[in-house]
């Protein structure tokens, strides 16, 4: 058996959650592999509207193990309110969530630090969600991070000594007025340590890597996408993980050809949220249509999303980094009263078309684009490819022809039931 993965192939939001959680049944283990809180995963059903952001998006469907991988980053208190609010519409994980002992903790002073670094970045802030990523990460490699694990043996002492030191940055370097929100921060910090214990703590590459000797399929969830990888995104505007397939690995404690599909989502327009290069963004009425009817506000952050046009060029990009093997469209809904559409299919740099997408990425990008018509059809009820419009068949043969991926499934709604096979 192998690992499958879904993953965002521009700058997130794409749609996973509600992805992952459709495709779930035809798994037995769903896993997260990287990131953390900063993600906000979106899923419908059955009227309920639930935002995961530490948990997978397997967790609605029975009893399938959902697991946290080693390559997240969590915060307790964060994972305890996703825990207590999902209790309260009548979904208890404790027995079906578990999660990696090799999982960092994102402490109360990563949160702080974030906000001191971007505070000091000023203008050319990188725009992060403020949930203490980037210092987590850094801890992480730098050595000094404190895991999962680390609860289970002399956890206060462990985590004072990091505390301390990250107050000596504060104060001395960021010059950051830390007290009042530390103090805030602190008890339900250990309140969500209390809940991260009433789990199963695992080692789960031994763990991933049983369930597929014992012919177990397991599907790997992406968090942010590719667009903010820390290698390949458009940096340093980017998170802090590897949010691409070979993340999986890492995150997973799997081995490269244990990856199977390469499930790879993009909207049928593009977003961004936080600051950095954005070459098909519509800053004009049109951006601001996109915005309204696809109701691009964060999930995590409720900041609005920078909109704008599909961009072939970094999708073709991602497709190549990732080995996409099937191509997922989402919010194909949104763009249904569009007289007409266009898509990013080359780059003017200084004067020269490139299909390649270049290493850095400013003002002087200038997107060239084909100009497609649109379907003016109410796509929301559509239950089949049958159903399509003309036009919507003739955008997605566009895509499919340039980017050599086919595009398996079509999604026309936020809800579950929205979703098309091909
Ligand atoms: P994720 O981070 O990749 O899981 O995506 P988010 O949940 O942050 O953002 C996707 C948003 O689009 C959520 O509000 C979803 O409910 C919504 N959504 C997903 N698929 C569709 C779709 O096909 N059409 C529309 N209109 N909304 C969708
Ligand atoms: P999902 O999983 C969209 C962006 C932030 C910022 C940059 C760095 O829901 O797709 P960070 O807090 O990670 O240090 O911020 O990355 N970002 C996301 N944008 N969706 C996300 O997650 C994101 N997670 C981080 O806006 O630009
Ligand atoms: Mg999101």
């Amino acid at each position: 058996m192998q690992v499958d993965v879904l993953l965002g192939l521009q700058w997130g939001d794409e749609g996973k959650g509600k992805v992952v959680d459709v495709l779930t049944p035809r798994y037995d283990v769903i896993t997260r592999f990287q990131g953390g809180p900063n993600a906000g995963h979106t899923l419908e059903f059955n009227n309920i509207k639930h935002v995961l952001h530490t948990i997978p998006s397997g967790i609605f469907r029975g009893d399938k193990i959902n697991v946290i991988g080693n390559g997240v980053v969590i915060d307790p208190s964060i994972f305890r309110k996703e825990i207590q609010s999902l209790k309260n519409i009548g979904f208890d994980l404790t027995k079906t969530l578990y999660i990696s002992k090799k999982a960092h903790l994102i402490l109360p002073t990563h949160r702080l630090l974030d906000a001191a670094s971007e505070a000091a970045k000023g203008a050319s802030k990188i725009g992060s969600t403020l949930k203490g990523i980037g210092p987590t990460y850094r801890d992480k490699i730098g050595r000094d991070g404190l895991r999962v694990g680390d609860i289970l043996h002399n956890f206060k002492e462990k985590y004072q000594t990091r505390v301390d030191s990250h107050i000596e940055l504060l104060t001395k370097f960021y010059h950051f007025d830390y007290q009042q929100a530390l103090s805030d921060y602190e008890k339900e910090w250990f309140e969500g340590i209390e809940v991260i214990q009433q789990f199963q703590l695992i080692d789960s590459e031994h763990f991933i890597n049983d369930q597929l000797l014992a012919g177990k399929s397991i599907i790997a969830e992406g968090a942010q996408g590719t667009m903010l990888d820390i290698d390949f995104g458009s940096y340093p505007f980017v998170t802090s993980s590897n949010t691409i397939a070979a993340g999986a690995c890492t995150g997973l404690g799997i081995a490269p050809n244990k990856i199977g599909r390469v499930y790879g989502i993009f909207k049928a327009y593009c977003t961004r949220v936080g600051s950095g290069p954005f070459p098909t963004e519509l800053l004009d009425e049109t951006g601001e249509t996109l915005r309204r009817i696809g109701n691009e506000f964060g999930s995590t952050t409720g900041r609005p999303r920078r909109c704008g046009w599909l961009d072939l060029v970094a999708l073709r990009y991602a497709i190549m980094i990732n080995g996409v093997t099937d191509l997922i469209m989402m919010k194909a809904d949104v763009m249904d009263q569009f007289e007409e559409i266009k898509i990013c299919t080359s780059y003017n740099i200084d004067g020269t078309s490139t299909i390649n997408f270049p290493n850095e990425i400013d003002g002087d990008v200038v997107p060239n684009y084909e100009v497609l018509e649109g379907w003016k059809t109410d796509l929301t009820g559509v239950e089949s490819t049958t159903q399509f419009p003309a036009a919507l068949s003739s955008y997605i043969k566009f895509i499919e022809d340039y980017l050599k991926v086919p595009i398996t499934i079509v999604s026309v709604g936020p809800n579950r039931s929205q979703t098309i096979e091909r």
